[in-house]
């Protein structure tokens, strides 16, 4: 039984990174004509209520997406994102704030596809329900861990996967890194985004351990620090782990996460971090 809601959580720095990085992704994969198929693996409800019970409750969103709300002058990756939010709430008020299945239904084409995972009872329909009129989307009620295994390589032989777990089980971590491995050996030249909270710098370690012994070369680590672990106990860092990225990805890293950095940073201790994680 899953416990873990991300409505809790929607907007939060964490959220905000990880959607600039998926949106950069998409801008970039999206200039070629030929189809591309995406898939989520941990898809969520697909669109969040800021003013709910859940949102207020942790009031996440105050720390991230709330504070860029009235930035104009931002760098091309974060200004992208922001036009997208923009467009979700379709009004002056932030109120709401998307998923990622919406940032890629928006920045995805006719010819392209998408395969959503959500496993929650409750999220699943309220994802089912927002993407019913959409052709290209096939919402499943599966374990993305395995289920996605079944769906590369996909017949576009152009894809890319994004792993956004919400680690809530103890084996969680191994179980993202397995999976990655598996999916990239039957779909090696997939581009994969993979997700996680920086609660302590000995799990990047660990992380890093683990990528560098799968057979995978091209992997590039991004990583925002909005304190260090003193000031903010808990989640203070979010991490993301590509494989296969464009090689636009890192010159448009270089100018966003800085900025995020002291935007979101609460702390003078807020850092950023972009680093090739070389496999030999
Ligand atoms: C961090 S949230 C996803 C957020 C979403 N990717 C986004 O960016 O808007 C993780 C989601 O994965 C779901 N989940 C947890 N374990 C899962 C599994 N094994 N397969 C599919 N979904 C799972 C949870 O219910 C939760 O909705």
């Amino acid at each position: 039984m899953l416990s873990y809601r991300h409505a809790y959580h929607a907007g939060n720095f964490a959220d905000v990174m990880k959607h600039v990085v998926l949106t950069s992704l998409l801008k970039y994969l999206t200039q070629k004509d030929a189809g591309l198929c995406y898939i989520d693996t941990h898809a969520g409800a697909g669109s969040y209520d800021l003013r709910s019970e859940y949102a207020q409750k942790t009031g996440e969103s105050g720390l991230g997406i709330s504070k860029l709300w009235g930035t104009r002058d931002a760098p091309e990756a974060v200004k992208d994102y922001l036009a997208l939010v923009h467009q979700f709430n379709s009004a002056p008020d932030l109120t709401k704030y998307p998923g990622s299945p919406w940032f890629a239904a928006t920045l995805l084409r006719p010819q392209d596809r998408l395969a959503l995972c959500e496993m929650h009872s409750s999220d699943f329909p309220l994802l089912k329900k927002m993407f019913a009129k959409d052709r290209r989307v096939h919402c499943h009620l599966e374990d993305g861990y395995r289920f996605s295994a079944g769906l590369v390589p996909p017949i576009e032989r152009r894809g890319l996967i994004l792993m956004d777990p919400s680690y809530e089980l103890s084996h969680e971590y191994e179980t993202a890194i397995a999976t990655l491995g598996k999916l990239h050996r039957q779909f090696s030249t997939g581009t994969y985004v993979l997700w996680y909270p920086i609660l302590d710098e000995r799990r990047t370690v660990s992380l890093r351990r683990h990528i560098e012994n799968l057979p995978i070369r091209d992997v590039l680590h991004l990583a925002l620090r909005v304190a260090d672990r003193k000031s903010l106990p808990g989640m203070y860092g979010s991490g993301v782990i590509v494989v296969n990225p464009p090689w636009t990805l890192r010159g448009a890293m270089e100018t966003a996460l800085p900025f995020l950095a002291v935007e979101l940073g609460t702390s003078d201790k807020a850092t950023s971090e972009i680093e090739q994680w070389v496999n030999e």
